[in-house]
This record gives C-alpha cells, structure tokens and sequence, in this order.
C-alpha cells in the first residue's frame, strides 16, 4: 500500500520508520500540510495519513476521493478536523489513535501550572541575566487549591490525579461522568458551580459544536478574580478576543495554552525571522503571566513510538477488512 504522509516532520519519519519495519508500506513524506492547494500530492494514494492541523474539509476528502484515497489515518486522538459526515459520505475511512500517551498530555498540564504558578519561566531569563531578585516571583500553595477540571476522560482524570497528589480539591465537569473520577477523589458539579470556585481551571474536553469557545466572556466573568486558565485540550475551547480583556482586566491571573484557535498558520514551524500577522497571539504573548507552547503536550518518546504503531496498525487492519474501536464516523 502507499501512503501520503502529510506534516511530516523529521521525527514522523524516524517513528513512522521504526513502526513499519515489519509492514514494509511505502511511505511518501511530505512537509506541506493537507490542504486543498496541496490535496493533489496524494493523488494514486489509496492511504493518507495526517496530524491536526491538517485540513479535511468537504473539498479536501472530495479531492482526496477522485485521487483514489479510501483511507485517511490521523496521528492523532482529536479529529475536530475531519468532516466526518462527508468521509462517510465518500466512502473513506477514517481512523485515528484514541490514546497514545495521555500521561504525556496530563504531566504537561501539571507543568504547566507550576511553571505559571511559581512563575520558573520568569525566574529562568532572570537569573540567567544576572537578575537574583524575588520581587514578581510569589507563589501560591497548590495544597488545598481547588481545580476545575472541564473533561474527565483519559486526559482530565490523570490531570486530577498528579494534583491530587499536591493536595489540591478536585471538581468536574463533564457531559458523561465517570466513577474513575469520583474514585480518585473527584466531585462533579455543574459548570456555572465549578467556574465560580475553581483556583486552577483546566481544560481536557474534545473540541466539537457544543464545545466552541465554551470559555468565552461569560464564563469568564464567572470564574474567581485571579484564576489559572489552562488549555492543553483545542484552541477553539477558549475566545482568545475574551481572555486577552480578562488578562488585562486581573480577571484571569494566569493563563497557559499549549493550544490556539488559530495555530495551524504559526506552529509547528520556526517563524522567528517573520513578522507574526496574528495579532491576537502577540497580544497573549506580551502578558507577563502567560505562557504559550506549541501544541507540544504530546510530545513524548512514548507517545511518538505509540502513535506511529497504532498508525501503521489501523492501515493493517484496513487492508485485512477488520472494522475496530479507532474508527471514526459522523454518528
Ligand atoms: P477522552 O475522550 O478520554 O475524554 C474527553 C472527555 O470530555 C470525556 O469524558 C467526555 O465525556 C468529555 N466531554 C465531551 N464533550 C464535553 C463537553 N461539551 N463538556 C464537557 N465535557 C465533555 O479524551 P482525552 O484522551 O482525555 O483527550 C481530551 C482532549 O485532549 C482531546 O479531545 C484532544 O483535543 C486533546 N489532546 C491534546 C493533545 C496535545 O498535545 N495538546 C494531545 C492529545 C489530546
């Protein structure tokens, strides 16, 4: 079988390389992301395999179709990306990797609060340029703090549970509650309720309709003056517009984002010759109480050899007819 790999960065083709030893597909890498400008690269490919800022529009999966394409595999769990109901449509199957490191998301998101909380980023370029002051360097106790978590699944639960090893107080919310929570010490409430008493809120639920900009003014202004806002889950959770008036306003008092709406033009590439055309995110990167990576949460040894062997495993199956769990429909 031959499969387009779009984004490719050097570290797919390593991982990609490893998993595939003993299938023997033959991959072709490209760096360009899928869009409809580069969709006719993965024409005579029967497989495409992406990441998440690769675009599959109902344009996109058409052009993929007439290029011959009956399987789109994603390296990665979210799929907020793909227009399903037009896959199914077109008879292309889509599969993903459900969970390949969710330990890897969970301990970047308790890194991130402490990184915010005890302010490390600030004190490293300090202390580096000769600078041995603590003024603008104080802390808070996670012990007792209360975190909010919005989405217990895999992500969110194991979130909870590193925090709830510092002695923080855990409240939930989400569409499906689950016992793992309640069994790690975990309370759900209802949204409005965990808002308005989280310290620490984090977010782990999918990006989807309902989802989209959940954390806009109005749940802003709901939560605690001064509260921790992290997203390692979808940029488009969070109205970048809202939050940039609540971090000026000392509302939110600490934000850290692995993820931005509008990521797909910025990460994953060194841009540090361009001018950023976002105003927004230079906006966010001007607060001296944010900080922003680069969709990086996954990105572990463990997650990358897990990601590549579930990928090439969900072409194994396709090609064998087997119908498993990480296929992906509209309904
Ligand atoms: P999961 O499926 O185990 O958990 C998601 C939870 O969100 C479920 O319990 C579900 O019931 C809940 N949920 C769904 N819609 C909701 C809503 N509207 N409000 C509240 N809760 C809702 O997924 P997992 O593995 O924990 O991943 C969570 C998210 O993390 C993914 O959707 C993905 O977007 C993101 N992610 C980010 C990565 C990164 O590198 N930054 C890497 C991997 C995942």
């Amino acid at each position: 079988m031959k499969i387009a790999v779009f984004s490719t960065k050097p570290y797919d083709i390593q991982y990609l390389k490893d998993a595939n030893r003993r299938t023997a597909y033959q991959f072709e890498f490209y760096e360009e992301r899928l869009n409809l400008r580069t969709s006719p690269l993965a024409a005579g490919f029967e497989v495409v395999c992406v990441f998440v800022n690769d675009v599959l529009d109902a344009e996109v999966l058409q052009s993929l179709k007439a290029g011959g394409t009956r399987l789109v595999v994603l390296r990665s769990a979210g799929f907020n990306n793909v227009d399903l109901k037009v896959a199914d449509e077109l008879g292309i199957s889509v599969r993903r990797v459900p969970a390949y490191s969710p330990n890897a998301v969970a301990e970047f998101a308790v890194g991130m609060i402490l990184t915010l909380n005890r302010k490390i980023y600030r004190a490293y370029n300090r202390v580096r340029d000769g600078n041995f002051s603590l003024e603008g360097l104080l802390g808070f106790d996670l012990h007792e703090s209360t975190v909010g978590l919005i989405g217990t699944g895999k992500i969110g639960t194991l979130t909870g549970q590193a925090l709830s090893g510092f002695g923080c107080k855990l409240l939930g919310y989400d569409k499906y509650p689950n016992d793992h929570f309640r069994q790690i010490g975990g309370s759900y409430v209802e949204l409005p309720e965990l808002l308005a008493k989280s310290d620490i809120i984090s977010l782990h639920c999918p990006l989807t309709a309902e989802s989209y900009h959940m954390i806009n003014a109005g749940a802003l202004s709901a939560m605690k003056d001064g509260v921790m806002l992290i997203n390692t889950s979808r940029g488009g959770l969070i109205n970048a517009v809202a939050v940039t008036e609540a971090l000026k306003s000392g509302k939110v008092g600490y934000l850290g984002l692995d993820v931005y709406e509008q990521e797909e033009d910025v990460f994953f590439e060194d841009r540090s010759n361009e001018i950023i055309h976002d105003d927004v995110l230079q906006r966010l990167l001007m607060f001296p109480n944010v900080v922003i990576t680069s969709h990086q949460a996954f990105f572990t040894k463990t997650a990358m050899r897990n990601i590549c062997e579930t990928t090439v495993q969900n072409i194994v199956d396709f090609e064998q007819g087997k119908s498993t769990a990480n296929e992906l429909h509209a309904n």
